[in-house]
């Protein structure tokens, strides 16, 4: 294989909470695999990924958690890059969004497009949500997708069937703040009309072909990848907004933009070249070798990402001028969890920061069991009954037992002395035939991103070294035939060091410990295969065990731990963060009688209410005509808010409030005594 050019990267996580084992099944893994693979075979490889800190899907999570949107990305990058680092993920670089050099990477690549004239500016009307002083785009507007119908897409996309979506192409909008339907409001933002870009963009998804040249082989690229690609170009690209109305982000960087930051979108993915240029920095490199000239360009991203990944970026990667275009967008569909869907919001899911708490040694067989099941070209599911099979019965089972087998037998015939190669039998020259063959079968899979097949390959090693052993019967042989026996554990030791070769790119601890079991390491990929990797004589260390089994307590009580910690699918807002005793305190709640109320004029929500508090008889205006009509409400014994300070509202002072339960659809209910209790009395 010549030595290529490759530059790898993996989807920039939001920094907006911990990760899951979806996002590890279906980007980091099989990005880290196969770049660890590229590397034996001394490709020139640079790994990139880094936290996606701007957009709606933080400045959100910072108004939920009731901190700022600085607080959030501090907080989960940290959480994220820990576990990155803990899991072995092996990037070159792991960058941040909201960095500097980002952001003057991001401001420079939008004017470089602006100066070529490829946005053209337009001035619209867009939701707007009044309570809150806002625009609405992207996750600050949900509604019904009018593709799948699904309810809850969001204003830029729909993650259920991959549409991307403007906000105005929602059936029903809603404002994620303040639940209401929005207004409409004018503003102008820079587009970037992607419908001039339809022609070249079918021919180099399809064809493989850029400019008419050669560019990538199509069949390479995963069905759904070119599908969904296909499917958005024939139903006519528009104009997309690469700016935003927003306050967090990267400033866009011409006159007029007042307020206006860069549309997410176009942002994150230019990411992967500020974090090369901050990498390349560290490193005396030159970023522009990663992104010019002949260099492969692959993104391994999840299913909701590949309208980014192959049309919008590229048409910018284009549109720039001189930097490369994805070889191929490798795409993961969704991981399910214990037969229900995947979901933070319901806290249904397997954090992998919480794994690597639980479970310090055993990174590796995570990573075997979510490469097995890796959802390639369909969901799939992760159950814990699976991952406890999945290592039971194959890596303890096939792998760890042939190895304990090979290396102790070595120890007890030999001191642990590789002994001879003797004369073959045909069944041997069969066995070393399929040694062969393996990496060969692993390569060709890997370079067609079917790391779930190749590491099925890798184990077949091992399971071919288990039958072998089991077929020959060498602990039988011993007495009668010793010199044969110095052939069989010769071969299974050979396989052996093999498979400290083939595993490295999916099991990096286990291959590590195989090569200390051998005295022997490689990580020349090319040396795989050979059936003289160890010499006679070489001396081995005595083994231990490779893989405990897992007990069924601990499948119980992870279940149990799901089931536990899940949240119920509510409309209902989430508790709000601590208040103090004396903050507590400070409020004065009382029962009052309602004896008198009237309608507000001209304002047909608000009801004024005459209320004997025990202490007083005040003014409260209400906003529940909706709710209840004044002759109903008077005599009602109610929960009255005493000391927040009067307000005038419609030219009438109000001295207070009245409290209300709200159920989720907005109904309202005063909260009466269950005892009759005397107006004045207090609620504590
Ligand atoms: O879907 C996501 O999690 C995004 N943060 C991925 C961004 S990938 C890239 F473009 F930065
Ligand atoms: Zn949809």
């Amino acid at each position: 294989m010549t030595k290529e050019k490759f530059t790898v990267t993996a989807a920039l996580p939001y920094a907006n909470g911990p990760l899951h084992l979806g996002h590890v099944a279906g980007v980091y893994l099989p990005s880290d695999i196969f770049v660890r693979f590229l590397r034996m075979n001394n490709h020139d490889v640079a790994f990139i990924c880094g936290s996606d800190e701007h957009g709606a899907a933080i400045t959100l999570r910072a108004k939920k958690e009731g901190v700022t949107p600085k607080e959030i990305v501090d907080k989960y990058d940290g959480i994220i890059g820990k576990a990155f680092k803990a899991f072995d993920i092996s990037f070159d670089v792991f960058h941040r969004t909201s960095s500097a050099i980002h952001h003057e990477t991001a401001q420079e690549f939008f004017k470089v497009l602006d100066d070529k004239g490829h946005f053209t500016k337009e001035t619209s009307e867009q939701y707007y949500d009044e309570d809150y002083d806002q625009f609405l785009a992207d996750r600050y507007i949900t509604g019904t997708c009018p593709s799948c119908k699904t309810e809850d897409a969001y204003g830029d996309q729909c993650e259920k069937c991959g549409s991307a979506l403007s906000p105005t192409d929602l059936i029903n909008p809603k404002s994620t703040l303040s639940g209401k339907t929005p207004i409409m409001r004018s503003t102008s933002h820079w587009y970037l009309p992607m419908q001039n870009h339809e022609q070249w963009l079918k021919e180099w998804i399809k064809e493989g072909k850029l400019d008419g040249i050669h560019h990538h082989d199509p069949s390479k690229w995963r069905n759904q990848v070119v599908g969904q690609c296909m499917s958005w170009i024939d139903g006519g690209l528009r104009p997309r907004a690469m700016t935003r109305d927003l306050d967090w982000g990267v400033t866009v960087p011409v006159e007029g933009s007042d307020g206006k930051v860069l549309y997410v979108w176009m942002d994150a993915p230019i990411g992967y070249i500020s974090a090369t240029k901050q990498w390349a920095l560290e490193n005396n490199k030159n970023w522009k070798d990663y992104w010019t000239g002949d260099r492969k360009l692959v993104h391994f991203i999840g299913k909701d990402n590949i309208v980014f990944h192959a049309i919008i970026f590229p048409i910018l990667l284009k549109a720039h001028g001189d930097l490369i275009l994805p070889e191929n967008v490798p795409a993961y569909e969704f991981l399910n969890l214990e037969g229900a869907k995947l979901s933070t919001s319901r806290n249904w899911a397997v954090w992998l920061h919480e794994y690597i708490e639980s479970y310090p040694d055993k990174m590796d067989e995570l990573k075997y069991v979510l490469t097995s099941i890796a959802p390639e070209a369909k969901d799939s599911e992760f159950t814990w009954k699976e991952y406890q099979a999945r290592i039971n019965n194959e890596l303890a089972d096939i792998l760890g037992n042939f190895v304990n087998r090979a290396l102790v037998l070595t120890q007890k015939y030999y001191a642990g002395k590789v002994p001879p190669l003797g004369k073959l039998t045909d069944h041997d020259k069969d066995v070393i035939a399929q040694i062969k063959a393996i990496p060969e079968k692993i390569s060709a899979l890997v370079y067609k991103y079917k790391l779930r097949e190749a590491q099925a390959e890798a184990m077949n090693l091992a399971r071919l070294g288990n039958k072998y052993l089991a077929d020959m019967e060498p602990w039988r042989l011993m007495k009668t035939d010793p010199v044969r026996v110095e052939t069989i554990m010769n071969i299974a030791l050979q396989i052996t060091a093999n498979l400290s070769l083939v595993l490295q790119p999916f099991l990096p601890a286990t291959a590590d410990k195989l090569s200390e079991f051998l005295d022997f390491k490689t990580t020349e990929w090319s040396a795989s295969g050979k059936i003289d990797l160890i010499s006679a004589d070489h001396l081995t260390n005595k083994p231990s065990i490779l893989f405990q089994k897992i007990e069924d307590t601990i499948v119980e009580l992870e279940v149990a731990k799901l089931e536990a910690t899940k949240k119920i699918d509510t409309a209902f807002e989430p508790q709000k963060e601590d208040a103090t005793f004396d903050e507590f305190s400070k409020i004065d709640i009382r029962l009052g009688t309602i004896i008198d109320a009237e309608k507000v004029k001209k304002a047909d929500k608000l009801l004024k209410l005459t209320v004997d508090t025990g202490i007083d008889k005040r003014t409260i205006i209400s906003g529940i005509s909706k709710h209840y009509n004044a002759e109903e409400v008077i005599g009602k014994k109610v929960t009255v808010l005493m000391n927040l300070p009067p307000r005038k509202i419609r030219g009438v002072e109000s001295q207070g409030m009245i409290l209300m339960a709200e159920d989720a659809q907005g109904n309202l209910s005063f909260m009466c005594p269950e005892k009759d209790f005397e107006a004045g009395s207090g609620i504590h």
